[in-house]
């Protein structure tokens, strides 16, 4: 059983880190936040080193009242909150590949790979090209996320692969709240006002089974 732990300012319930990669989709990163934050999540937001040019900083970190973590803090800073779920979105071929094999060479694939390894439900939404995504390490990397547990969102039901140089024109279309949804069913937290309505009426539609667990 995880317990998870607030930190020196006090204790925190329902943690969600959200694991922003380097792509396109990063840049509207702001639309998870602000509804994770209205489903009564408190976001705490990590960003590969890649991700930085894509998206505005200060105004991510605005939205959800803490820092945006791009790098290990020094010995003896405060630790960051062991969350109750994960999101990684967009996830690239770069940090799929990287943390399916154990990489963790920067802060972001520091904290997969070791709460991965926790009993934290973790959701990935890659945005690869077709070329990508066809790619036999790629497809292994997924293959061993999926075998660990990660719920990651690609294919029937979650996203396709988009044509190569068309990133500009798919990254509007990011399905964010699908994310969200995902980490709602692993959680049994963080519904939105319709899936509540829709719970409260079908059995077992709130049960934590994902409509991903057979994929
Ligand atoms: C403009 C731009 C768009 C990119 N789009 C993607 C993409 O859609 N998918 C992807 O996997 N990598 C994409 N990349 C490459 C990644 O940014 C690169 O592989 C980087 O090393 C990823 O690092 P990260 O996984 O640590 O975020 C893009 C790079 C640039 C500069």
């Amino acid at each position: 059983m995880i317990h998870h732990m607030g930190d020196e300012s006090g204790s925190q319930s329902h943690v969600l880190s959200v694991v922003v990669c380097g792509a396109a989709p990063a840049s509207s990163a702001g639309t998870l936040v602000r509804e994770a934050v209205s489903r009564g999540w408190t976001v705490q937001l990590i960003v590969t080193p890649s991700a930085l040019p894509f998206l505005d900083v200060e105004s991510l970190g605005a939205l959800s009242g803490g820092p945006v973590r791009s790098q290990y803090g020094k010995p003896g800073d405060p630790r960051s909150l062991l969350p109750e779920a994960i999101i990684v979105a967009p996830a690239t071929f770069n940090t799929i590949n990287q943390w399916a094999l154990g990489i963790a060479d920067n802060y972001a694939l520091g904290i997969l790979a070791e709460q991965t390894g926790l009993e934290i439900p973790v959701v990935a939404i890659p945005f690869v090209s077709q070329a990508l995504a066809v790619r036999p390490p790629f497809q292994r990397s997924v293959k061993a996320l999926r075998a660990e547990g990660v719920s990651v969102l690609l294919g029937p039901g979650g996203i396709e692969p988009h044509p190569v140089h068309t990133e500009a024109e798919y990254a509007d279309a990011f399905p964010w709240l699908l994310a969200l949804d995902e980490v709602s069913g692993m959680t049994g937290f963080g519904f939105a006002d319709t899936e509540l309505a829709l719970a409260r009426v079908t059995p077992g539609a709130a049960s934590g089974h994902s409509v991903w667990d057979n994929v």
